[in-house]
């Protein structure tokens, strides 16, 4: 891959190589990470088993390569409910649009309807890694598994567990149920995958209100036997908090309430984290839980305006979420922007100091959500050894003077945006605040091309 590379070094900064090459060998891994390239001869003679190398060169100069995104949390089975939010909070929103949408998924063919076009989606917005929600149906759930695995985009797959305060034509008939069930998920995707290369399975228990102590505590318990990772929502809403209160009246607080049953562990991704009382967030800093931020979401069902610069101090590890469908978008770049508003919104009354900028949410987007799924010595970054998972933004050709030339000017393959006189973190602001799926004009999972853009033509790889 020869051009220009982005990627995050920490929070606040991007490194942006501006003509470089990187060597990616058949099995995905990077080799080598050249910061200078004068020509193909000249790096074909460095790296002489590159010799018959394929090289991807980007047509354009407006393009650039950049680390796959990472949704650390979303429902694939609540895509059809894309955009349906109404005025709803959580509590309405769950009974009003999605468990009639998850339940239908006992449907295979529905499942296998959904999920294509679920994992297509995310992966023309260059979400190369995610951790989903299934349904509480095995079948379905496995389905998922196998069609990421298939198009070979990384995923955690869940297995949804509700065993109360549920409907009675969507719930788990026992904590027995929810375990076996589960634990035939786990089974199948860790056969489909031995290694967990693509595809890894997740506990999930859906949140606390859904399930009771004792299908908690078994949840744990199946953590501690398989090890697998765990995923849950958490302190989202203020009714749901109340709810909590009522529920488990023995706990302490939320966040007690999975601690107590083993589910606060280095392997869990929690996901909103809104209203977290200091208390709840030193117990989840100690337990080294993982949180993801769902901005879109939060805004959608108006859940609230999630402290992440103090959450940052603090040292708590956090990734993005796009939470579809209480999150309208499944585009992470389109939850980097929600984030960056949510953030000076509070800024609005705490000060400028809790904005986030774009570069700390492409950070959150990449290296964060690495991190928050446990694969930051595999993906995130451009380095030696972490494997290729990428996209090839294209920010479009820059126009012309001629005035009739503008005026017929078609912008249906993305839009251009950039002039040519700014720099290179300029560009990349403009991606962030005015691209979208049109930019994505490639994505690579472990070296495999996974997605491409009608705009990204053969030409673009020569021998
Ligand atoms: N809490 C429990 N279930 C859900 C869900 O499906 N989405 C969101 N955003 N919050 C939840
Ligand atoms: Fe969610």
């Amino acid at each position: 891959y020869i051009g220009t590379f982005v990627h995050s070094t920490s929070l606040t900064d991007l490194d942006i190589c501006e003509s470089g090459a990187i060597g990616v060998n058949e099995n995905g891994v990077i080799e080598f990470v050249d910061r200078e390239t004068s020509s193909i001869t000249d790096l074909k003679s460095k790296h002489s088993s590159y010799e018959d190398a394929q090289i991807v060169i980007p047509t354009n100069k407006n393009a650039f390569f950049f680390p796959g995104f990472i949704d650390t949390h979303t429902h694939a089975p609540q895509h059809p409910n894309t955009g349906l939010f109404g005025k709803t909070t959580l509590l309405s929103w769950l009974e009003t649009y999605t468990f009639p949408m998850e339940a239908s998924l006992s449907s295979l063919d529905k499942a296998r309807t959904v999920y294509s076009n679920f994992v297509s989606r995310t992966l023309s917005h260059g979400t190369t890694t995610a951790a989903y929600y299934a349904t509480v149906h095995v079948p379905a759930t496995n389905l998922l598994a196998d069609i990421c695995l298939k198009r070979g985009q990384r995923a955690l797959v869940g297995r949804v567990c509700m065993n109360t305060m549920s409907p009675e034509y969507y719930r788990d008939a026992s904590v027995e149920d929810a375990v076996r069930d589960s634990k035939a998920s786990i089974d199948h995707i860790r056969l489909i995958d031995p290694k967990g290369e693509i595809v890894q399975p997740i506990i999930t228990p859906r949140f606390a209100p859904s399930c009771t102590t004792e299908a908690l505590s078994a949840l744990g318990a199946l953590h501690r036997d398989t090890d697998a990772h765990i995923q849950t929502h958490i302190s989202e809403n203020k009714g749901e908090i109340e709810l909590v209160k009522e529920l488990f009246p023995h706990s302490k607080n939320y966040a007690d309430v999975y601690d107590t049953a083993g589910l606060l562990t280095p392997k869990t991704i929690l996901a909103h984290c809104v209203h977290l009382t200091p208390e709840e967030r030193k117990v989840i800093l100690a337990r080294e839980s993982k949180i993801s931020h769902c901005p879109a979401s939060n805004t959608a069902i108006t859940s609230g305006c999630a402290p992440i610069r103090s959450l940052l101090a603090e040292g708590h590890t956090i990734g993005l979420g796009t939470d579809v469908s209480g999150g309208f978008s499944p585009s992470i770049l389109e939850n980097c922007r929600q984030a960056i508003w949510v953030s000076r919104h509070l800024a609005m009354s705490e000060g400028d100091n809790v904005k986030l900028s774009t570069n700390e949410a492409l950070f959150l987007a990449t290296r964060g959500g690495a991190e928050v799924i446990g694969l930051q010595d595999k993906v995130g970054g451009f380095e030696v050894g972490k494997e290729w998972d990428a996209q090839m933004i294209d920010l479009g050709e820059v126009p012309g003077s001629d005035a009739e030339e503008a005026f017929e000017r078609d912008f249906s393959d993305g839009p251009c945006d950039v002039f040519g006189w700014e720099s290179w973190q300029e560009k990349v602001e403009k991606w962030v605040y005015s691209g979208d799926d049109r930019n994505t004009v490639a994505v690579w999972v472990r070296g495999r091309l996974v997605h491409k853009h009608k705009r990204f033509s053969t030409s673009a790889m020569i021998n």
